[in-house]
Protein backbone atom coordinates (compact mmCIF):
# COMPACT_ATOMS: atom_id res chain seq x y z
CA UNK A 1 0.00 0.00 0.00
CA UNK A 2 1.31 3.16 -0.72
CA UNK A 3 1.67 6.46 0.88
CA UNK A 4 1.10 10.20 1.28
CA UNK A 5 3.98 12.42 2.18
CA UNK A 6 3.31 16.24 2.74
CA UNK A 7 6.13 18.35 3.39
CA UNK A 8 5.24 21.43 5.92
CA UNK A 9 7.00 24.19 7.42
CA UNK A 10 5.87 27.10 9.82
CA UNK A 11 8.14 29.72 7.58
CA UNK A 12 8.44 30.11 3.95
CA UNK A 13 11.78 29.23 2.32
CA UNK A 14 13.03 26.47 4.87
CA UNK A 15 13.85 24.23 1.64
CA UNK A 16 10.08 22.35 1.21
CA UNK A 17 10.52 22.27 -2.31
CA UNK A 18 14.17 21.22 -2.85
CA UNK A 19 13.43 18.67 -0.49
CA UNK A 20 10.42 17.55 -2.17
CA UNK A 21 12.03 17.05 -5.50
CA UNK A 22 15.02 15.53 -4.58
CA UNK A 23 13.16 13.03 -2.07
CA UNK A 24 10.80 12.27 -4.84
CA UNK A 25 13.56 11.90 -7.32
CA UNK A 26 15.37 9.61 -4.92
CA UNK A 27 12.56 7.24 -4.63
CA UNK A 28 12.48 6.86 -8.25
CA UNK A 29 15.41 5.65 -8.79
CA UNK A 30 15.44 3.62 -6.40
CA UNK A 31 12.61 2.26 -8.33
CA UNK A 32 9.36 2.98 -7.19
CA UNK A 33 6.48 4.49 -8.63
CA UNK A 34 6.09 8.52 -7.26
CA UNK A 35 4.34 11.17 -7.80
CA UNK A 36 5.25 14.47 -6.89
CA UNK A 37 2.28 17.09 -6.39
CA UNK A 38 2.53 21.20 -5.88
CA UNK A 39 -0.07 22.42 -3.52
CA UNK A 40 2.00 25.82 -2.84
CA UNK A 41 -1.18 27.30 -4.51
CA UNK A 42 0.48 30.24 -3.09
CA UNK A 43 4.00 30.53 -4.78
CA UNK A 44 3.44 27.39 -7.10
CA UNK A 45 6.99 26.62 -7.57
CA UNK A 46 7.30 23.04 -9.91
CA UNK A 47 5.98 24.58 -12.92
CA UNK A 48 9.23 26.57 -13.13
CA UNK A 49 11.12 23.27 -12.46
CA UNK A 50 9.06 20.61 -14.49
CA UNK A 51 8.24 23.17 -17.35
CA UNK A 52 4.05 23.65 -17.61
CA UNK A 53 3.94 23.68 -21.90
CA UNK A 54 2.33 19.53 -21.33
CA UNK A 55 0.30 20.93 -18.88
CA UNK A 56 -3.47 19.41 -19.90
CA UNK A 57 -5.04 20.55 -16.42
CA UNK A 58 -3.66 21.90 -13.00
CA UNK A 59 -4.20 20.64 -9.75
CA UNK A 60 -6.26 23.56 -9.24
CA UNK A 61 -8.80 22.18 -12.03
CA UNK A 62 -8.81 19.23 -10.10
CA UNK A 63 -9.62 20.54 -6.96
CA UNK A 64 -12.00 23.04 -8.69
CA UNK A 65 -13.92 19.61 -9.95
CA UNK A 66 -13.73 20.70 -13.53
CA UNK A 67 -11.54 17.94 -14.81
CA UNK A 68 -10.31 14.40 -13.93
CA UNK A 69 -6.85 13.42 -12.05
CA UNK A 70 -5.74 11.19 -14.77
CA UNK A 71 -5.50 14.70 -16.76
CA UNK A 72 -3.39 16.32 -14.36
CA UNK A 73 -0.79 13.47 -14.30
CA UNK A 74 2.36 14.31 -16.54
CA UNK A 75 5.19 11.52 -16.47
CA UNK A 76 8.54 12.57 -16.62
CA UNK A 77 9.80 9.18 -15.82
CA UNK A 78 12.06 9.40 -18.82
CA UNK A 79 13.90 12.11 -17.45
CA UNK A 80 15.28 10.10 -14.03
CA UNK A 81 17.78 7.48 -13.90
CA UNK A 82 16.99 4.05 -12.40
CA UNK A 83 14.03 1.91 -13.06
CA UNK A 84 11.09 4.42 -11.57
CA UNK A 85 8.74 6.26 -12.64
CA UNK A 86 8.45 9.56 -11.76
CA UNK A 87 5.13 12.19 -12.40
CA UNK A 88 4.34 15.54 -11.37
CA UNK A 89 0.91 17.32 -11.10
CA UNK A 90 1.67 20.62 -10.78
CA UNK A 91 -0.41 24.33 -9.22
CA UNK A 92 -1.22 27.02 -11.56
CA UNK A 93 1.74 29.66 -11.02
CA UNK A 94 -0.70 32.61 -13.05
CA UNK A 95 -1.47 35.52 -10.90
CA UNK A 96 -5.12 35.30 -11.82
CA UNK A 97 -4.97 31.33 -10.62
CA UNK A 98 -3.07 32.58 -7.21
CA UNK A 99 -5.67 35.23 -6.37
CA UNK A 100 -8.10 33.06 -7.21
CA UNK A 101 -7.01 29.80 -4.88
CA UNK A 102 -6.24 32.73 -2.21
CA UNK A 103 -10.00 33.57 -2.25
CA UNK A 104 -11.80 30.18 -1.54
CA UNK A 105 -14.07 29.77 1.05
CA UNK A 106 -14.00 27.07 3.80
CA UNK A 107 -17.29 25.16 2.30
CA UNK A 108 -14.44 24.99 -1.06
CA UNK A 109 -11.77 24.20 1.14
CA UNK A 110 -13.69 21.21 2.51
CA UNK A 111 -14.81 20.25 -1.06
CA UNK A 112 -11.49 19.93 -1.95
CA UNK A 113 -10.02 18.21 1.06
CA UNK A 114 -13.01 15.21 -0.14
CA UNK A 115 -11.30 15.58 -3.27
CA UNK A 116 -7.56 14.88 -2.13
CA UNK A 117 -8.68 12.03 -0.56
CA UNK A 118 -10.36 10.82 -3.56
CA UNK A 119 -7.39 11.27 -5.04
CA UNK A 120 -5.11 9.31 -2.41
CA UNK A 121 -7.55 6.30 -3.35
CA UNK A 122 -7.27 6.69 -7.08
CA UNK A 123 -3.06 6.90 -7.29
CA UNK A 124 -2.66 4.23 -4.48
CA UNK A 125 -5.32 1.94 -5.07
CA UNK A 126 -5.76 2.13 -8.81
CA UNK A 127 -2.73 3.50 -10.45
CA UNK A 128 -0.60 1.58 -7.57
CA UNK A 129 1.55 4.79 -7.00
CA UNK A 130 3.74 3.80 -3.87
CA UNK A 131 4.42 7.64 -2.99
CA UNK A 132 2.29 10.69 -2.81
CA UNK A 133 4.64 13.48 -2.35
CA UNK A 134 2.77 16.96 -1.39
CA UNK A 135 5.13 20.11 -2.06
CA UNK A 136 2.57 22.57 0.19
CA UNK A 137 2.68 26.18 1.77
CA UNK A 138 4.05 27.24 4.90
CA UNK A 139 1.93 27.82 7.48
CA UNK A 140 -1.96 27.01 8.20
CA UNK A 141 -3.39 27.40 4.68
CA UNK A 142 -6.30 25.39 4.25
CA UNK A 143 -4.81 23.86 1.59
CA UNK A 144 -1.48 22.76 3.66
CA UNK A 145 -4.14 21.58 6.38
CA UNK A 146 -5.95 19.45 3.51
CA UNK A 147 -2.81 17.93 2.62
CA UNK A 148 -1.77 17.27 6.53
CA UNK A 149 -4.94 15.69 7.06
CA UNK A 150 -4.47 13.22 3.31
CA UNK A 151 -0.66 12.12 4.81
CA UNK A 152 0.53 9.38 6.33
CA UNK A 153 3.74 11.01 7.24
CA UNK A 154 4.45 14.79 7.74
CA UNK A 155 8.09 15.82 7.19
CA UNK A 156 8.74 19.23 8.95
CA UNK A 157 11.32 21.35 7.39
CA UNK A 158 12.75 23.68 9.80
CA UNK A 159 15.58 25.84 10.52
CA UNK A 160 17.22 27.38 13.35
CA UNK A 161 16.18 30.53 12.83
CA UNK A 162 14.30 31.49 16.53
CA UNK A 163 10.88 32.23 15.16
CA UNK A 164 11.10 29.35 12.70
CA UNK A 165 11.72 27.20 15.82
CA UNK A 166 9.13 28.79 17.72
CA UNK A 167 6.47 28.54 15.14
CA UNK A 168 7.42 25.23 14.49
CA UNK A 169 6.94 23.77 17.81
CA UNK A 170 3.49 25.57 17.86
CA UNK A 171 2.59 22.97 15.06
CA UNK A 172 3.45 20.32 16.61
CA UNK A 173 1.88 20.79 19.28
CA UNK A 174 -1.33 22.39 18.06
CA UNK A 175 -1.56 20.87 14.39
CA UNK A 176 0.43 17.69 13.77
CA UNK A 177 -0.43 16.50 16.94
CA UNK A 178 -4.55 17.29 16.96
CA UNK A 179 -4.71 15.22 13.70
CA UNK A 180 -2.52 12.53 15.02
CA UNK A 181 -0.39 12.53 12.50
CA UNK A 182 3.36 10.87 12.17
CA UNK A 183 5.97 13.60 11.87
CA UNK A 184 9.44 13.70 11.53
CA UNK A 185 11.70 16.76 11.55
CA UNK A 186 14.29 17.45 8.41
CA UNK A 187 16.83 20.05 10.06
CA UNK A 188 17.92 22.54 7.15
CA UNK A 189 20.95 24.80 6.43
CA UNK A 190 22.82 23.25 9.66
CA UNK A 191 25.95 25.61 10.39
CA UNK A 192 26.93 23.26 13.15
CA UNK A 193 29.77 20.31 12.35
CA UNK A 194 27.99 16.65 11.58
CA UNK A 195 30.70 15.13 9.82
CA UNK A 196 31.92 12.89 12.63
CA UNK A 197 29.17 10.41 13.80
CA UNK A 198 29.47 12.03 17.50
CA UNK A 199 28.53 15.55 16.11
CA UNK A 200 25.65 14.25 14.07
CA UNK A 201 24.58 12.39 16.92
CA UNK A 202 24.58 14.86 19.60
CA UNK A 203 23.17 17.43 17.42
CA UNK A 204 20.58 14.60 16.20
CA UNK A 205 19.53 14.39 20.06
CA UNK A 206 19.82 18.52 21.01
CA UNK A 207 17.02 18.65 17.77
CA UNK A 208 15.00 15.88 19.67
CA UNK A 209 15.05 17.30 22.66
CA UNK A 210 13.88 20.03 21.45
CA UNK A 211 10.98 19.35 19.66
CA UNK A 212 10.23 16.26 21.44
CA UNK A 213 9.59 14.15 17.43
CA UNK A 214 11.80 12.29 15.22
CA UNK A 215 14.73 13.88 12.95
CA UNK A 216 14.17 12.61 9.71
CA UNK A 217 17.56 14.12 8.27
CA UNK A 218 19.94 17.17 8.64
CA UNK A 219 21.38 19.03 5.85
CA UNK A 220 24.08 21.77 6.22
CA UNK A 221 23.80 24.96 4.40
CA UNK A 222 25.72 23.93 1.02
CA UNK A 223 26.79 26.89 -0.78
CA UNK A 224 26.71 24.86 -3.97
CA UNK A 225 22.98 24.21 -3.17
CA UNK A 226 22.48 28.10 -2.97
CA UNK A 227 24.64 28.36 -6.31
CA UNK A 228 22.07 26.10 -7.91
CA UNK A 229 19.50 28.51 -8.18
CA UNK A 230 17.08 25.77 -7.76
CA UNK A 231 17.33 25.23 -11.17
CA UNK A 232 18.93 21.38 -11.08
CA UNK A 233 17.79 17.94 -9.44
CA UNK A 234 20.82 16.73 -6.89
CA UNK A 235 20.17 13.16 -6.80
CA UNK A 236 20.14 13.05 -10.28
CA UNK A 237 23.04 15.48 -11.36
CA UNK A 238 25.00 15.42 -8.33
CA UNK A 239 24.77 11.77 -7.04
CA UNK A 240 27.77 12.22 -5.07
CA UNK A 241 27.33 15.32 -3.10
CA UNK A 242 26.63 15.21 0.47
CA UNK A 243 23.27 16.58 0.20
CA UNK A 244 22.18 13.90 -2.12
CA UNK A 245 23.53 11.57 -0.20
CA UNK A 246 21.35 12.73 3.17
CA UNK A 247 18.25 12.75 1.11
CA UNK A 248 18.92 9.41 -0.27
CA UNK A 249 19.53 8.17 3.61
CA UNK A 250 16.18 10.02 4.27
CA UNK A 251 14.29 7.92 1.53
CA UNK A 252 16.20 4.64 2.91
CA UNK A 253 14.65 5.30 6.37
CA UNK A 254 11.12 6.30 5.55
CA UNK A 255 11.40 2.68 3.44
CA UNK A 256 12.50 0.68 5.90
CA UNK A 257 9.91 2.49 8.91
CA UNK A 258 7.09 2.18 6.12
CA UNK A 259 8.22 -1.88 5.84
CA UNK A 260 8.00 -2.33 9.21
N1 LIG B 1 20.66 23.25 2.71
C1 LIG B 1 20.60 24.31 1.91
N2 LIG B 1 21.69 25.08 1.70
C2 LIG B 1 21.64 26.17 0.90
N3 LIG B 1 20.56 26.57 0.23
C3 LIG B 1 19.43 25.86 0.41
C4 LIG B 1 19.38 24.70 1.25
N4 LIG B 1 18.12 24.19 1.20
C5 LIG B 1 17.41 24.98 0.37
N5 LIG B 1 18.17 25.98 -0.12
C6 LIG B 1 17.79 27.04 -1.07
O1 LIG B 1 16.87 27.91 -0.42
C7 LIG B 1 15.92 28.41 -1.34
C8 LIG B 1 14.52 28.18 -0.82
O2 LIG B 1 14.24 26.80 -0.85
P1 LIG B 1 12.82 26.24 -1.26
O3 LIG B 1 12.95 24.77 -1.39
O4 LIG B 1 12.26 26.98 -2.41
O5 LIG B 1 12.00 26.61 0.08
P2 LIG B 1 10.43 26.52 0.35
O6 LIG B 1 9.83 25.61 -0.67
O7 LIG B 1 10.33 25.95 1.74
O8 LIG B 1 9.91 27.91 0.28
C9 LIG B 1 16.18 27.69 -2.67
O9 LIG B 1 16.92 28.54 -3.51
C10 LIG B 1 16.99 26.49 -2.26
O10 LIG B 1 17.83 26.03 -3.30
MG1 LIG C 1 8.25 25.87 -1.96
Amino acid sequence: MGKIIAVHSYKGGTGKTHISINLATSFSEHGKKVCLMDLDFRAPSLATFFGSKEVECWLNDYLNGTCKIDKTLIDISNRINGGGKLSVVLANPSTEAIREMSAKDRKWEMRALGRLLALRNSLLNDKAFDYLIFDTSPGLQYSSINAIVSADLVIVATTFDRSDVEGTKRMLDELYDLFEKKTEIVMNRVLYDISSKSGKNSLEKKIEDMYQAPVLGMIPCFCDVARAEGAIIFVQEKPEHLFSKIVDEMADKIERNNSM
